[in-house]
């Protein structure tokens, strides 16, 4: 593994990412002593202020975005201790050639990590101009945000861009999903357990479900989602991402190369949507004017200020074509403006062969397990049995649940966001945690062709009320084959 970074580096050090996230998980580290002892962490941005200034502003961010009771003079102190600040417009080479002296006196020798928390259309730039000062050559590392492209065609660009100067091992590219708490735990459930993986695959699985609801709507964010959508914003990465986790082999380490190569397998299994299915096997909806928490909210389209034909949700049934999974229908959904923010995984068992307690009419239910990931991180497993009391007609049984809160569990850890992994790992040179180039182009290959499929049936997104589970054709798209969402 890489030399620990002694120079981290972040581009974008002024913006919205940075004050909620990047700079709270970077006081987080240095609380529990995890950052590198040597690093230093440079921020930049177009803003023309000085050190002691942009120090005053991660001081100001940490005080807002970090709970009050993990607050501390002293960890503060040390952290802005570590930070400078230096101005550059990205579209001035001269001002790249400046802080590229920056970052050279700065790393002292060490490793440098990158941080490129800015709009895709700067990776390029910005890695020629590292490029073109000597500063992308060994021991040093990029960490991408995403949007990495909006379809195949541009994500091969930017990769080709960014690859000109750092080989793939040196490229980092976040899907902050992979930083979740709740995301690692079903890496730990799956094989960290002898008891699922026996039963993980078509003859146990009849259909498993993964839902992303959001209750936000798009939050000034009008103009980048806008031109993405839900497919792209949340289908494309973080709903594949946690199919491929879900769905892949087990890998034989816990190291990059193979876990990666396992989740490309599966986004290679994905059966293709196209024109001739995108019909039956998607639905893309719209929020219109509705009710979140009992609060009225505004359409999309309000809220937005003009028309558009953007989905804000996405529902689809996608097939994994290999031994493990051929038949087991994957219903995917991600949407804003959803009764509730959850995430979770829904996976329903096959019935039994056969039911010895065919009395009354009553049908035995199918055993279920949810893998909550937020806002609560849980585990329920879903099991028939006997409900206490006699019974004339033999044993009455009923489905209990027995259930794991992570939070009761584990009450006195802090759950910590997800940046804290991602800068651990990037520091360390750790990929495991980040997509790998082949990963993000399968994805977007597949998710391109339901879009064509879209665009050739000019298919517009159905209206759903905020508030809602989507439109209604969300819930034909699973009850055609016999099942039903879980709400
Ligand atoms: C981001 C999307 O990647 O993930 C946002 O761009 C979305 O639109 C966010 O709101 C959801 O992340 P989380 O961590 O709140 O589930």
């Amino acid at each position: 593994m890489a030399e620990a970074a002694s120079l981290l580096t972040i581009f974008g050090a002024t913006g919205d990412l940075a004050q909620r996230m990047l700079l709270p998980s970077l006081y987080g580290l240095q609380r529990d002593g995890l950052l590198p002892p040597r690093l230093r962490i440079l921020g930049t941005a177009r803003t023309g202020q000085d050190t002691m200034a942009y120090r005053a502003l991660v001081a100001k961010a940490i005080e807002r975005h970090v709970p009050a009771g993990e607050q501390d003079a002293g960890v503060l102190a040390a952290l802005l201790e570590r930070i400078d600040y230096h101005p550059a417009a990205l579209d001035d080479p001269e001002g790249l050639a400046r802080l590229g002296g920056v970052v050279a006196r700065m790393r002292a020798g060490g490793d440098v990590l990158y941080h490129l928390s800015t709009a895709p259309g700067w990776y390029a730039p910005v890695c020629a101009a590292l490029g073109a000062h000597g500063l992308a050559g060994e021991g040093t590392r990029v960490m991408l945000e995403k949007p990495l492209g909006h379809d195949l065609a541009s994500a091969v660009a930017i990769n080709d861009d960014v690859g000109r100067f750092f080989d793939e091992e040196r490229v980092f590219r976040v899907d902050h999903y992979l930083g979740k708490e709740g995301v690692q735990n079903l890496i730990a459930l799956r094989f960290g357990n002898a008891l699922f993986e026996p039963l993980w695959n078509a003859r146990h699985i009849e259909q498993v479900q993964i839902s992303v609801a959001e209750t936000v709507g798009v939050e000034g964010r009008g103009d980048y989602y806008d031109g993405s959508g839900a497919m792209r914003d949340m289908l494309q990465n973080h709903l594949l991402q946690l199919l491929c986790l879900f769905a892949s082999e087990p890998p034989s380490r816990f190291e990059p190369a193979a876990v990666r190569n396992e989740k490309l397998k599966v986004l290679h299994s994905l059966r293709p949507i196209g024109a001739a299915e995108v019909a039956a096997e998607t639905v893309a909806g719209q929020y219109l004017a509705g009710a979140v928490d009992g609060v009225a909210v505004p359409g999309y389209r309000d809220e937005l200020g003009r028309d558009s034909g953007t989905e804000t949700f996405v529902a689809l049934r996608a097939q994994v074509d290999n031994w493990r999974w051929k038949g087991v229908p994957f219903y995917l959904r991600t949407g804003k403006r959803m009764p509730r923010r959850c995430t979770e995984i829904h996976v329903q068992f096959r019935d039994v062969p056969h039911s010895i307690f065919d009395h009354g009419g009553a049908r035995l239910q199918p055993n279920t397990l949810v893998i909550g990931l937020q806002p609560q991180e849980h585990i329920e497993l879903r099991m028939m049995t006997k409900t206490p009391g006699l019974d004339r007609q033999g044993l009455r049984l009923s489905p209990v649940a027995l259930d794991l809160d992570m939070q009761a569990e584990f009450g006195d850890l802090r759950r910590r966001p997800a940046y804290e992994r991602l800068y651990l790992d990037a520091l360390e040179g750790n990929g495991t945690l980040f997509v790998r180039r082949d990963e993000t182009e399968a994805a977007w290959a597949w998710v391109d062709g339901i879009r064509d499929g879209w665009n050739a049936h000019q298919m517009a997104p159905r209206g759903y009320q905020a508030g809602t589970w989507g439109p209604a054709r969300a819930v034909t798209l699973a009850e055609r084959h016999g099942h039903a969402w879980r709400e």
